[in-house]
């Protein structure tokens, strides 16, 4: 006989507890601590298992690359590392309004003949014909059910025999099983399970998508994480088009790769040229305005930085920037007033790295202390140069990774001039392009302004 209990249990990162409490000491959040009714399962008989399987020799095991079943975008199956692994469990988490639900469906249309079953838990089926009228892809095999039991959707499963399951979204599922609320940490970690074990027993991939809360984490699941066997996030500011695929975890592959898409009135297009879009070429030069060559992972592209430094107003000076980190554009100021004189403590300072994008990579500083001199002396800096280098306390201009892949980036986008960091050594030639080195953040100051 089921044994009904109540406990608490953080909604970030699933930790129980007997009683309320406010303050998670697992996960430290506060105030995540909800209650819920676990129907404990009746203990399993042990060794149950014991009978049907054994542990096998690694190198008897077979296993071979084909095991992978293409999503049908490229974008898509290159971050996975070469297509979706058979029997796995990918979970795509985004905010939203982000385009996972359109994402998901393009992969649902994307092979014609692929036999797809896609759960909305969340539209219904009219609202996802809708939405694929407008999509490019077209495959008749392509079922939608609108359903929130995981039991419901695994009897259909058995009868469909579907070669991808894609639920929309976990969150959405629950178990009558259980007497926890849909979206509670009980439901979705049981409901994953649930999908993980048809996912392993049937080999074939399912893909969840999960909502994220505020602050950019997977809604409650941390536990998801651990469950999954991919972690794909979904990046990108609603107010811009395009969008960021970013590999969290991967167990098959590698997280270095990224994958844009550009969202437009037919659903989401792979960007596979993104220097294109973050660049504008047309333009005449203006002061304020510099090019890093940035590398995401292992994807390297061109990228405008802007800045506007005016003299402040009020008392204290403003220093806001999007795309950026403020406090390394504080470092950054502080080293160009103290290495090389310049008076920016009086200064407004606004920086804007173009087409909404968050930069992490630091070979984005020096092109943000160029913008930041040109705007100030107002003396534009030519836009066939390009900049990548770290630059340090003491204003030194450091080297950084993966600067032959930078470099071929501004020679390809037709950069005549590349300024990276002096420290670099065989560093070759490209036919077109001039580097130029310097040391000190003083050297980029007598390079571009003297
Ligand atoms: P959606 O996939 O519903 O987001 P999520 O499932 O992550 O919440 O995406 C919705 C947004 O995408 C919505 O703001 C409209 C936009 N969109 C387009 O711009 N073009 C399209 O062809 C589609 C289908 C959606
Ligand atoms: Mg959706």
């Amino acid at each position: 006989m089921a044994k009904n209990k109540s406990v608490y249990v953080c909604q970030n990162c699933g930790a129980e507890s007997p009683k309320w409490i406010g303050h998670c000491p697992s996960c430290h959040e506060w105030n995540s601590y909800r209650e819920e009714i676990v129907t404990a399962a009746p203990p399993a008989a042990p060794g149950r298992d014991a009978v049907r399987r054994k542990p096998e020799l690694l190198s008897g095991i077979e296993a071979n690359e084909n095991d992978r079943i293409t999503s049908g975008i490229g974008e898509v199956d290159r971050i996975l590392g070469g297509g979706m692994v058979k029997g796995s469990l990918i979970l795509m988490g985004g905010e939203p309004g982000i385009g996972k639900s359109t994402l998901a469906l393009q992969i649902a249309l994307a092979t014609p003949g692929r036999t797809v079953l896609y759960v909305s838990g969340e539209e219904s089926e009219g609202q996802v014909k809708l939405r694929a009228k407008r999509l490019d892809g077209k495959n008749d095999r392509c079922f939608i059910y609108n359903e929130t039991e995981p039991e419901s959707v695994l009897t259909q499963t058995g009868a469909i025999k579907p070669e991808l399951l894609i639920i929309d979204s976990i969150q959405t599922l629950s178990s009558s099983m259980l007497e926890s609320s849909a979206g509670s940490v009980t439901q979705v970690r049981e409901c994953a399970a649930m999908m993980l074990r048809y996912a392993k027993e049937s080999g074939v991939p399912v893909i969840l998508i999960g909502h994220i809360t505020k602050d950019g984490t997977l809604a409650g699941p941390k536990v998801l994480e651990h469950i999954v066997d991919v972690v794909l996030q979904f990046e990108g500011d609603g107010n811009y088009v395009f969008r960021i695929l970013r590999p969290v975890k991967n167990r098959f592959g590698s997280t270095a790769e990224i994958g844009i898409f550009e969202m437009g009135s037919k659903g989401l297009r792979e960007v596979t040229d993104p220097s294109e879009l973050f660049i504008r070429r047309d333009r005449d030069p203006a002061s304020g305005v510099t090019i890093a060559a940035t590398v995401d992972g292992v994807r390297p592209f061109m990228i405008e930085t802007q800045s506007l430094v005016s003299s402040a107003v009020y008392g204290t000076p403003q220093r806001s920037s999007t795309g950026f980190d403020t406090r390394r554009l504080n470092m950054l100021l502080a080293v160009l007033e103290k290495r090389a004189g310049f008076r920016l403590g009086v200064k407004d300072v606004f920086l804007n790295i173009a087409g909404g994008l968050k930069v992490s990579d630091p070979a984005i500083d020096l092109a943000v202390a160029a913008a930041v001199l040109s705007s100030n002396l107002d003396a534009p800096v030519d836009h066939h140069t390009a900049f990548a280098a770290e630059v340090g306390l003491s204003g030194e201009v450091r080297p950084v990774a993966r600067i032959e892949q930078r470099i071929m980036e501004a020679a390809r986008m037709g950069f005549t001039e590349m300024v990276i960091s002096g420290f670099h050594r065989d560093v070759k030639d490209v036919p077109g392009l001039k580097i130029s080195k310097v040391y000190k953040i003083e050297g980029l100051v007598r390079l571009l302004f003297s």
